[in-house]
């Protein structure tokens, strides 16, 4: 069987100040769509997968908020984090759910705000991914063709094709997270690397055999709660595995370490959209190269620059390159696009100093 893990649970610190930590980005319609990104990415994999084998993690203050969004779902489909402890905890909790229902599932990962262009190239991805990890019992990841030296991703160095049936499957030769600037220029330049998507496919069984090796103390937490789960005894033991437990993402912990990981390169129109550059490199934009997310704004002298203002609110830019500005009525944002990296550090200092 297949299962669809969906991570929800980050707080989208860089499209501050529109996404905050009470409502982050993937509860959002970012895109004007009519649908949030989670029921964006719900929509896309349910050709997929049944609905029941849909898991939903996310930290416990946004349950609700999931199953407002998601209402087909049964609660028990939403994994409650007590505490954030990034990403390869959230997938240990999810392979322990997973654990005591299918021990044969295949299982998919993917981020809940993401941007995908081509859906019926995506599905065929999906499902052709899905197939090399059955016949390979392998980790896989979908890569993407760079387009530029973005230092927000994972860069993935691809060796040999994995055999001759499955063109556009390579063994990964260097997993490399978050680059700095000068590395990802070489990288980018080199033209042999690809950005990790942060799509996973994966047999539960190479998942758990890569976190007893590679991770062996998250696993044993999550390996005790296994006889815990459906019990009137989880919350507290979540709770306890979760004290215990490390922070870490699956590509510093897992991916960048593990042996067995495959890239499938795909070219099904992808974007993160983890910062206003990305959302501004997918929006509508005029003749120079501004676009406007939404407000009544009037543009002089303005180029390349990404504007955000809500409501009814007028706004006069002048003589700007480069820029993002955002408005969310109670808090502003104007930062050169170079710069965007910095945002998270930002959201940090603002509740540190009000
Ligand atoms: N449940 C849960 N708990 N979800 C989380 C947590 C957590 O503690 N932390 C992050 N997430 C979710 C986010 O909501 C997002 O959907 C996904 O996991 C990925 O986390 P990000 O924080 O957005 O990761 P990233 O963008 O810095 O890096 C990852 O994605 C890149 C591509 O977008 C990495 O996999 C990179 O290698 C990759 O290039
Ligand atoms: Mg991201």
């Amino acid at each position: 069987d297949t299962y669809c893990v969906i991570m929800a649970g980050g707080v989208g610190s860089r499209f501050w100040p529109l996404s905050k930590s009470s409502t982050p980005k993937q509860f959002l319609d970012i895109l004007g769509t009519g649908k949030s990104l989670l029921r964006q990415t719900f929509d896309r994999f349910t050709p997929l997968c049944p609905k029941e084998n849909f898991l939903i993690v996310t930290s416990a203050e946004y349950a609700d908020q999931v199953l407002e969004q998601l209402p087909e779902l049964q609660a028990e489909q939403v994994l409650k984090e007590p505490f954030r402890r990034n990403t390869a905890p959230c997938i240990a909790y999810a392979n322990a759910w997973i654990r005591t229902r299918n021990k044969n599932a295949n299982i998919v990962v993917t981020p809940a705000d993401h941007l995908i262009i081509n859906e019926t190239a995506f599905i065929q991805s999906i499902e052709d991914g899905l197939q090399f990890v059955r016949d390979n019992d392998a980790l896989l990841t979908l890569g993407i063709k760079p387009h530029r030296p973005e230092t927000g991703y994972g860069y993935i160095q691809i060796g040999n094709q994995a055999a001759d049936k499955y063109p556009g499957f390579n063994k990964v030769k260097t997993f490399t997270e978050k680059p700095n600037a000068e590395l990802a220029k070489v990288f980018f330049e080199s033209g042999e690397f690809f950005w990790n998507s942060g799509i996973f496919i994966w047999t539960l069984g190479a998942i758990d055999t890569a976190f007893q090796s590679k991770l062996p103390e998250v696993q044993n937490l999550f390996l005790k709660l296994d006889k815990e789960i459906g019990t009137t005894n989880e919350e507290k033991a979540l709770n306890n595995t979760y004290i215990d437990c490390k922070n870490i993402s699956i590509d510093y912990g897992v991916m960048e370490k593990a042996d067995n990981v495959y890239v499938q390169t795909v070219s099904f129109g992808w974007s993160d959209l983890g910062t206003w550059t990305s959302l501004y490199e997918y929006s509508a934009q005029d003749k120079a190269s501004n676009a406007i997310i939404s407000g009544k704004v009037l543009l002089y002298d303005t180029e390349q620059s990404v504007v955000n203002i809500p409501g009814d609110k007028v706004a006069i830019i002048q003589g700007l390159k480069d820029y993002i500005v955002v408005d969310s009525g109670d808090a502003l944002l104007i930062c050169p696009k170079t710069n965007e990296q910095q945002i998270r550090q930002f959201t940090t200092d603002i509740k540190a100093e009000f």
